[in-house]
């Protein structure tokens, strides 16, 4: 396993496995790597013949105020990772490498990016659609694999590929969550016990909206109520959202169909938490 800083030796890589006509796959993570990246790995040693996994805790996706500063981290621990899991290049630059003091050159997604998240976050999804464009102009992955749990981004990182033509396929694979159901996070990190606790309310109410719309139940409002009431018992819990949209467009409406995401965002303490699932209601 090579470790890699530069975008130059990167791009030498790069230009060496494509002569020799190798496939190259890549997890992008901002490093800290838990259980959830494991399998993005797992599945991304299968899809290409040298596989590329990026640290980069990018300063542009973290909003003023936010934790950029405070983001965990621990090298030695993703090396150790990432050797276990078969991982042939590490790509951990600098962020003076990354962006140049002068940078003015952004990806925007206009549309996907206004709601859930990019409300509460403005400028995130800025942040990461030109991180995530930057590392495929210098990866040049022939698959990426992102994770379920930040579905808003994979669905914008989706759209960034077709609309400016990226050759790569995206591949978004399930949230993997601890055995309690919490989704595992790097930010879970930053939870004491009480709170850990506390955490276990976003999968609660995401299993009872789940339940909701089995029993039949397509009033977005009604279920949102319920949701709600679920997380609001936790003394440590305070919601930033709660949504019930469409899972391809993200558009909200009164009534469940079709394939609906319901995703949330739930600070517990200083910890801001995201998570949804998407439920499929058949027509009658
Ligand atoms: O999901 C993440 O870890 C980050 O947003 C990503 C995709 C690595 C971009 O920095």
């Amino acid at each position: 396993m090579k470790i890699i800083n530069t975008i130059a030796e990167m791009k030498e890589i790069v230009r060496a496995a494509k002569s020799d006509g190798k496939n190259i796959a890549l997890v992008p993570t901002l490093g800290y790597l838990h259980e959830g990246h494991v399998s993005l790995i797992k599945h991304a040693r299968k899809a290409g013949d040298l596989l590329v996994v990026s640290l980069f805790v990018n300063p542009l996706q973290f909003c003023p105020g936010e934790d950029f500063e405070k983001y965990p981290r621990n090298e030695g621990w993703d090396h150790s990772v990432c050797r276990k899991n078969g991982v042939d290049i590490i790509f951990n630059p600098m962020p003076e490498e990354m962006f140049s003091v002068d940078h003015s050159t952004y990806v925007n997604e206009e549309s996907l990016s206004q709601s859930l998240c990019g409300k509460t976050r403005p400028g995130h999804f800025r942040g990461v659609a030109t991180i995530v464009a930057k590392l495929f102009n210098i990866i040049c992955p022939s698959v990426a694999v992102f994770g379920q749990k930040d579905a808003q981004q994979a669905l914008i990182i989706k759209r960034v590929v077709r609309d400016l033509n990226i050759d790569v396929e995206i591949v978004v694979l399930s949230t993997v969550r601890d055995q309690d159901g919490l989704a595992l996070s790097s930010r879970n990190e930053y939870l004491n016990i009480d709170e850990k606790q506390d955490a276990l309310c976003l999968h609660e109410a995401l299993s009872l909206a789940r339940i909701l719309v089995s029993s039949g139940e397509r009033e977005t409002k009604r279920v949102i109520k319920k949701m709600e009431a679920v997380i609001n018992q936790r003394k440590t819990a305070k919601i930033d959202y709660i949504k019930v949209t469409d899972s391809e467009t993200l558009h909200s409406s009164d009534q469940l169909k079709g394939s609906v995401l319901i995703a949330l965002a739930v600070y517990i303490g200083k910890a801001r938490l995201i998570d949804n699932v998407i439920v499929h209601i058949e027509e009658k």
